[in-house]
């Protein structure tokens, strides 16, 4: 069984895809640590050295081989990837894709706090961040949309979540 958590930055993909192979035993990954001890640079780093077309390449590129070599994952995705490439199409042919259906306001709670590392939103000032978030999830909602299953965070639990995986096998 391969579960591809996607999401926006902050709605929870690291937090669910740790209980999730805690409860399934699945081991866990999560793509950016992946990359980033790959290349030996934070994600800021190789935005910023390399470009973000590069890492979206770097980022399919990972994640086709941690599926190759595994039949049982827990994947933490970013938040771009199902919408670059043909990536969705991809995780939905290797597995089950689960979004993380956040709401705006908890995403920015969350991401007022965790802005920094994140090169996408780093230099937007807080007052913008609510539109800027409105803005990139009505873009990226086309591509999480097509998620085999869409949990709303606010009111998951881990029983709730993998009743959810079982009731769509
Ligand atoms: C990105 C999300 C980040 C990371 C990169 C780009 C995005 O991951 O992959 O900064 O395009 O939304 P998280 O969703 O884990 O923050």
């Amino acid at each position: 069984m391969r579960i591809f958590l996607i999401g926006f930055m902050g709605s929870g993909k690291t937090h669910w895809g740790k209980l999730l192979s805690q409860k399934t035993g699945a081991p866990f990954f999560d793509l950016d640590k992946v990359i980033v001890d790959d290349e030996g640079k934070s994600i800021a780093q190789i935005f910023q050295e390399k470009g973000e077309e590069y890492f979206r390449y770097k980022e399919k590129e990972v994640m086709e081989q941690i599926v190759e070599e595994h039949e049982n994952i827990i994947l933490s995705c970013g938040g771009g990837t199902p919408c670059f490439f043909n990536n969705i199409d991809f995780m939905k042919d290797s597995g089950t894709v689960i979004w993380l259906n956040t709401c705006i306001d908890t995403l920015v709670e969350r991401l007022l706090k965790e802005k920094n590392h994140r090169p996408l939103i780093k230099d937007i000032a807080d007052k913008n961040l609510k539109a800027f978030i409105l803005k990139k999830l009505q873009d990226r909602r086309l591509y999480y949309e097509q998620a085999n299953i869409i949990a709303a965070e606010e009111s998951l639990t881990i029983d709730s979540l993998s009743d959810l995986i079982r009731d769509r096998k």
